[in-house]
C-alpha cells in the first residue's frame, strides 16, 4: 500500500512559477499539501498572498522541523544549489525546476540523494508540463533508446513562430516571450541555446546514464539567424526550430548537440508552435514516440511541479536506472551532420573542414553553402561563433542519413 502523507511545504521563490504553485495548491485541497513558509529575496514587492507567509531568512524553512518538502523555484543557480543540498543533507525531500543548477551539479545531487536516502524531483526542469523525465526513468527503463530530439525551449519556439507567422521583429517577439513569463530572467540563456543545453544534459542522464559537462555540448542559439535564412526555409518548405539532439551511435557512444534546424513537414516537430515543446523518442522496441505539451509559462510549469509534489506522498524517487546498468556511454563529436551555413559576402568562410559541399550560392549580399561536416570540425571552425554567420542543421531526413552513412563508410575505408 502506498502512503498518503500530509505534506508541509517550504517554498523558495515567488516568481512566475512560485506564485503559480501557491495558487494551484490553494485550489487543490485533495492533495493534502500546504505551504507553510515562502522565502523571498525582495520583501518590498507587493505580493498576492498573506504577509505572514513570507520570510527573507532561508533558515526559517531549512530548520523548521514541521516542513517535510522543500520546493525550490528561485533564479540564482548557486543559491539554489546551497538550499537544495542543505535540505537533502537533512533528509528533506526537494522539488525543483532549476535546470541550470541541476545540469551543473547532477553528479553531486545524485550522491546527496543516495547518501541521505531522500527524493529530489525535477520534472518541471525539462519540457515544462510534458512528463519527460519520469517517462525516461520508468517507461523506457528496459527499452534501448536510440535517439531523443526535440524542442525543449518555449521562448525560442515562441520567438521563431512569431517571426515566421506574423513577421514580428525579433526584439518584439523576445519582449512578448518575457512578458508572458516564458523567458528566463536572463533571456540570453534561452536565445543562445544554453537553456536547451542544460535540459539536454538532464535528459542524457535519465536516457543514457551519462553525466556530461553542459558547457562541452556543441550548441548555437537563434541569435545568429538571418532573415535570408527564413527565405531559404520557406522556399524549401521547412520551418526553423531550435532542436536539442541526443543520439546513440554505437554501444558506447552518444552524440549530443543543440542547433537551429530545418524541420520538414513530415516531422512532428514541424507544427509545434509558440511556447509548446515536443520531443521525439526513438527506441528499439517502441520505435518512434512523440510527446507534446506546453513547455513554459506559469501553469504548465506548475503542473509538473505539482505532479512531483504529489509523487512525494508515496516517496517516489528517481532511481537513475540507466546510470547503474553497466552500459557506459561517452559523448563523441566524431559524427557527421548536414548543415546550411549562411554568411555575408565579405565574410567568406573557410570550407576546408567540410567532408562534402552539396550546394553553394553566392549573391552580392548573402552567400550560403550546404554541406556535410563533423560536429568537432563545425565547433572548431573559426566562423562558427561569428555573429554574422548562421549555422542551421538539417534534421533527420531519411536521404540525409543514408548519404551520411555512405560517407562515413567511405571515410573508414580510406
Ligand atoms: N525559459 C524556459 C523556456 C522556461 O522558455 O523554455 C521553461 O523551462
Amino acid at each position: 500500500m502506498t502512503q498518503n502523507k500530509e505534506l508541509t511545504i517550504g517554498l523558495f521563490g515567488f516568481g512566475v512559477v512560485g506564485e503559480g504553485i501557491y495558487k494551484v495548491l490553494q485550489q487543490t485541497p485533495t492533495l493534502k499539501a500546504k505551504i507553510k513558509k515562502i522565502c523571498i529575496k525582495h520583501p518590498e514587492k507587493l505580493r498576492d498572498a498573506p504577509a505572514e507567509l513570507f520570510t527573507t531568512n532561508r533558515n526559517d524553512i531549512l530548520f523548521d522541523s514541521t516542513i517535510n518538502v522543500i520546493v525550490e523555484l528561485i533564479d540564482d543557480a548557486d543559491a539554489a544549489f546551497e538550499i537544495v543540498s542543505s535540505a537533502l543533507k537533512q533528509k528533506i525531500a526537494v522539488v525543483s525546476a532549476n535546470k541550470k543548477m541541476i545540469a551543473k551539479h547532477l553528479a553531486e545531487l545524485l550522491t546527496l540523494q543516495q547518501e541521505n536516502n531522500v527524493s529530489f524531483l525535477y520534472e518541471a526542469a525539462v519540457g515544462g508540463s510534458i512528463p519527460i523525465i519520469r517517462n525516461l526513468e520508468e517507461y523506457y527503463d528496459n527499452d534501448l533508446l536510440n535517439s531523443f530530439s526535440g524542442i525543449v525551449n518555449g521562448s525560442t519556439n515562441y520567438i521563431l513562430t512569431k517571426i515566421n507567422e506574423e513577421g514580428l521583429d525579433y526584439n518584439k517577439a523576445l519582449l512578448q516571450a518575457q512578458e508572458l513569463g516564458f523567458a528566463e530572467s536572463n533571456p540570453a540563456l534561452d536565445v543562445e541555446g544554453i537553456d536547451a543545453v542544460n535540459k539536454l544534459t538532464i535528459v542524457l542522464k535519465h536516457a543514457y546514464g551519462v553525466t556530461v559537462n553542459a558547457e562541452t555540448i556543441t550548441h548555437k542559439g537563434i541569435t545568429f539567424l538571418h532573415s535570408d535564412d527564413a527565405k531559404y526555409a520557406a522556399e524549401k518548405g521547412y520551418n526553423i526550430k531550435l532542436v536539442a539532439n541526443a543520439k546513440r551511435i554505437s554501444d558506447d557512444k552518444i552524440v549530443a548537440f543543440v542547433l537551429p534546424s530545418f524541420v520538414d513537414s513530415t516531422s512532428q516537430l514541424f507544427n509545434i508552435r509558440n511556447e509548446y515543446n515536443g520531443v521525439l523518442i526513438g527506441s528499439k522496441l517502441a520505435d518512434e514516440q512523440f510527446l507534446y505539451g506546453k513547455g513554459a509559462g506559469r501553469y504548465p510549469t506548475s503542473s509538473a511541479v505539482l505532479s512531483d509534489i504529489a509523487a512525494l506522498r508515496y516517496d517516489y524517487r528517481y532511481e537513475y536506472k540507466k546510470t547503474f546498468t553497466g552500459l557506459t556511454y561517452n559523448l563523441t563529436k566524431d559524427y557527421l551532420i548536414r548543415v546550411f551555413v549562411s554568411f555575408n559576402q565579405k565574410d567568406n568562410i573557410d570550407t576546408s573542414s567540410f567532408v562534402e559541399i552539396e550546394e553553394t550560392y553566392k549573391s552580392s549580399k548573402r552567400n550560403y553553402i550546404v554541406g556535410i561536416i563533423k560536429i568537432s570540425d563545425l565547433e572548431n571552425a573559426n566562423w562558427f561563433n561569428n555573429k554574422d554567420v548562421s549555422t542551421i542543421a538539417f534534421s533527420t531526413e531519411v536521404e540525409n542519413q543514408l548519404k551520411i552513412k555512405k560517407l562515413e563508410h567511405e571515410l573508414v575505408e580510406e
